[in-house]
């Protein structure tokens, strides 16, 4: 079992397994990957020409200042070659920024949204078991924050990349400029290894540390807000309250010890990059003094050192970046390794099924052991309509899952159209059973839209047809646009009949094989119930279908009743032979109970 904690997030700032499982995402763009790199390394290069083409520039007309040059306009001609390589390499720059930023940032973007589609096509092929056990509410916030991080943690990384060549070809030109002043300047290097040394495992601590405590705060902010009925009926408010408060102060605690190493990080290198100057000017002025070197190049290695401390500056944020966006790969993984249970066979069968359905000696339960349905049998004939009544929790719902294989049997198998379900695709079973549910879900957008969903082919016409079938066009005609009307968040502005009419029109219209009706009329009273049994009928028609009620009346029509209960088959029969049964169904239908629940 996946646990899907929130909480245990040990990871590091570079685990090699989740950058490996990342690369292929970042590959689809290699190219403009490389390109990016490439605008990297010119602003690089630019960037440690500059102080070269600055000491040049000093070195040249150095011998303005003592009015000792030979040839003066062969001095003015060179400052001015310099100024223009200076302003060249400036434009370099500044182009370089803005094209190696864009570039990474659309890179990043389109990774995000790959990420974010794999995880939502994942998440729709996972089995509804593996639904059951987990919070579906945090399973979203992953595609939103985590996958954020992820993008951040690129673009972080690949500008990370530049910094160390940046410091690599300081360093180089340091060395070859001067071998005395370079290794003098870099002596500060061994210094800032041991100070990071220090730092680095207890920083890393600090954050690992701040977000433990956050995800703490915000999952149980989450659990509090989902479960708040929960909570007030059981009066947890205040308590709930004080928990919060704790895991709130917590939280607060850890990110200021965490802010305090990010903090610590930059005086520390403002006080190193300072010893480098001090050195570069005490060191480098008794060489220029001496003739050794030449004032540009003094002037050289301080822009240069400026520059190199830089990328160390901003160090500890790209820390917390990486760190963020391991812990968050580490779940997106986590959710696209949830294993798919219920597969497709390699080659569904596509051939026609003879309407009937059988369940041959079918054990299932949800959770183990805990069986909802033993050695379950049952066979239903082409075109019958079968009802099944029984109290809540008795398994009704339960069958009409496995017709559907939203789950996989434990034992014995579900026969559909004389072919086992394994064997056909998930697609192709619904294609061909239709399913009306208590609370119809309508989605935002037009009402043609809703009726067309499961059968986006149809034509306009047909849809009429059917509407005038189950006696509905008035319905239709009262709204103020008709069929093009948009009704808003899941329908929310229809009345639970019209919701009902509206998703019997849309089985009618997609006009399965199969038809399961779960509860589909029970939110609604009587008086509707009769009006919609007219639409039923119809809908019910030339069909095998499967009614599933509490509410006797509903299933009265019916070829054969089965009276479920606790997963066995009480009695089985039409409304008549139950009667005379004398059983369950008798004695309620007898004390004029309507439901079984009553
Ligand atoms: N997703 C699930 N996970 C675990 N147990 C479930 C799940 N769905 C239903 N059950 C349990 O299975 C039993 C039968 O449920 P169900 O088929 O929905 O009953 P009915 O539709 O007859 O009211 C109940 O005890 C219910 O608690
Ligand atoms: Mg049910």
């Amino acid at each position: 079992m996946v646990s899907l904690s929130d909480e245990d997030i040990r990871s590091r700032s570079f685990d090699y397994n989740i950058i490996k499982r990342f690369m292929p995402y970042v590959m689809v763009y290699k190219k403009d990957v490389f390109l990016g790199f490439f605008f990297i390394m010119l602003l690089t290069g630019a960037s440690l020409l500059i102080p070269l083409v600055v000491k040049n520039l000093i070195d040249k007309s150095d011998c303005l200042v003592g009015a000792s040059c030979q040839d003066i306009d062969q001095v003015k001609n060179s400052i001015l070659i310099g100024l223009l390589q200076f302003l060249g390499l400036a434009v370099i720059v500044a182009s370089s920024i803005f094209l190696s930023d864009s570039i990474i940032e659309k890179v990043g973007e389109n990774i995000l949204l790959d990420l974010r589609k794999k995880m939502f096509m994942h998440l729709q092929d996972v089995s509804i078991s593996f639904m059951d056990k987990t919070d579906v509410g945090r399973l979203m916030s992953r595609l939103q924050g985590d996958v954020a991080a992820m993008q951040e943690a690129l673009q972080t990384s690949v500008f990370a990349i530049g910094d160390f060549v940046l410091i690599c070809g300081i360093i180089t030109v340091l060395l070859s400029m001067n071998l005395q002043l370079g290794i003098m300047t870099l002596l500060v290097m061994p210094l800032m290894v041991i100070v990071r040394m220090f730092w680095l495992p207890r920083a890393r601590e600090a954050f690992l540390d701040a977000r433990v405590k956050s995800s703490a705060a915000t999952s149980y902010l989450a659990e509090n807000i989902n479960g708040i009925r929960t909570i007030q009926s059981f009066n947890r408010q205040q308590f709930n309250s004080l928990v919060y408060e704790n895991k709130a102060n917590e939280l607060l605690r850890a990110q200021l010890r965490a802010s305090k190493f990010s903090s610590l990080m930059l005086p520390t290198v403002e006080t190193l990059t300072g010893i480098s100057f001090a050195i570069i000017i005490i060191v480098g002025a008794s060489l220029v003094i001496n003739d050794k070197i030449t004032a540009g190049v003094m002037v050289a290695y301080m822009l240069l050192v400026q520059r190199f401390f830089d990328p160390i500056r901003t160090i500890s944020m790209q820390y917390n970046s990486m760190q963020r966006a391991m812990a968050s790969g580490y779940r997106i993984f986590e959710v696209l390794d949830i294993p798919v249970t219920i597969k497709d066979p390699k080659k569904p069968l596509d051939c026609p099924l003879d309407g009937s359905i059988k369940f041959d000696n079918v054990s299932f339960a949800y959770v183990e052991q805990n069986y909802i349905l033993k050695d379950f049998n049952l066979t239903i004939e082409n075109g019958e309509r079968i009802g099944i009544v029984g109290p809540t929790g008795a398994g009704k719902s339960t069958i009409s899952n496995l017709i559907h294989r939203f789950y996989d049997t434990n034992k014995g198998k579900v026969i559909l159209g004389g072919v086992e379900i394994r064997k056909l695709s998930q697609e192709y079973i619904g294609k061909k059973v239709g399913m009306v549910l208590q609370d119809p879900f309508l989605f935002s957008g037009t009402i043609l839209d809703n009726v067309k969903y499961g059968n986006k082919d149809v034509s306009l016409n047909d849809v009429e047809k059917a509407t005038k079938e189950l006696g509905m066009m008035d319905f239709i005609n009262s709204l103020d646009d008709g069929f093009n009307t948009v009704i808003g968040q899941r329908g929310s502005d229809l009345s639970m009949g019209q919701r009902q009419l509206l998703s019997i029109l849309r089985a009618l219209v997609a006009d399965t094989q199969y038809l399961i009706l779960d509860e589909a009329t029970s939110s609604i009273d009587s008086y509707t119930e009769k009006k919609i049994q007219k639409a039923l009928d119809i809908l019910l028609q030339n069909r095998t279908s499967i009614t599933i009620a509490h509410r006797l009346a509903t299933v009265r029509k019916c070829d054969k009743i089965i009276v479920l209960n606790a997963g066995k088959v009480e009695e089985i029969g039409s409304h008549e032979q139950l009667l005379g049964n004398q059983g369950l169904y008798s004695n309620l239908y007898n004390l004029n109970y309507s439901s079984f629940d009553d």
